[in-house]
């Protein structure tokens, strides 16, 4: 089912009774450049919401957007984390509030080894895991904590981005494409993490190219088309519904 008539009602009361991550009617831009258009979700604590949209939909700014980087600039719109408004903070205090983005190009920071990587990531509070537990979690990362970050496997890159974001207090995790490029097997891990970060109650917003594995993984999905909203639902709807699947994800 296309937008619900009653979603518009419940994203409206969101600005007065947030749900644990709530966006309420952004507007971002880059320059003159309207790219995100007035977008609306909640996410409730604990769940992964999968992010979908064809290519330029407008996933990626709305991630930036909702990780407050200067780039699209928020000129209109409300965003809570767990009570706090992240649409009056930086970059810096929305990660401080508990955002971790986990970009595309995953960031590892070249000359430092794994180890380095993390420990630069808890340079300054809220600090949240420690190395040894992010190691249990990740134990590839484990076995190649004295090698540069940059040396790893694209999926081993993509555990070491994630788990650079536990090392500080997380509560929301936003993930931008984290199987591009990966073999299906490593897929399958990446995934199995997602499911065991799940389970430690952290939420997470899920985006991705390849739609199926993050609907079958996802509790819930939100459709965006050029820069706004076309469907807010559970997952298995999506996955039941080929005419919304062919008109906005092609597959
Ligand atoms: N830095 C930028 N400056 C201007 N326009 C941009 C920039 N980045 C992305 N866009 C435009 O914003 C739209 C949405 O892009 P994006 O958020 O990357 O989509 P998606 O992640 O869904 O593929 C596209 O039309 C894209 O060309
Ligand atoms: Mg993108």
């Amino acid at each position: 089912m296309n937008v619900k008539p009653d979603f518009t009602r419940e994203a409206n009361q969101a600005a007065t009774a947030p749900a644990f991550f709530s966006v309420h009617d952004i507007h971002a831009y880059y320059g003159e450049s309207y790219i995100v258009q007035g977008v609306s979700f909640n996410v409730h604590e604990g769940e992964i919401l999968a992010l979908l949209g064809r290519n330029g939909a407008g996933k990626t700014s709305t991630l930036r957007t909702c990780a407050r980087l200067d780039n699209p600039e928020l000129k209109k719109g409300e965003i809570w984390l767990d009570h706090k408004p992240l649409h009056l903070m930086k970059a810096f205090e929305a990660s401080q509030a508990g955002l971790g983005l986990v970009p595309e190009d995953r960031r590892i920071i070249p000359g430092l080894t794994v180890e380095e990587n993390l420990k630069l990531a808890q340079i300054a509070p809220p600090i949240g895991w420690s190395i040894e537990r992010v190691y249990e979690l990740f134990p590839r990362l484990g076995e190649r904590r004295t090698q540069e970050g940059t040396t790893l496997s694209g999926g081993e890159q993509q555990m070491l981005s994630i788990a650079r974001a536990l090392c500080r207090d997380l509560k929301l995790l936003l993930l931008d494409e984290p199987y591009e490029g990966l073999a299906p097997v490593i897929v399958d891990e990446i995934e199995k993490t997602l499911i065991e970060i799940k389970k430690l109650g952290i939420t997470t917003i899920l985006v991705e190219q390849n739609a199926v594995r993050a609907l079958e993984l996802a509790d819930r999905a939100v459709i965006l088309d050029t820069g706004g909203v076309v469907f807010d639902g559970s997952a298995a709807e999506v996955l039941g519904d080929e005419a919304l699947r062919a008109e906005y994800l092609a597959i």
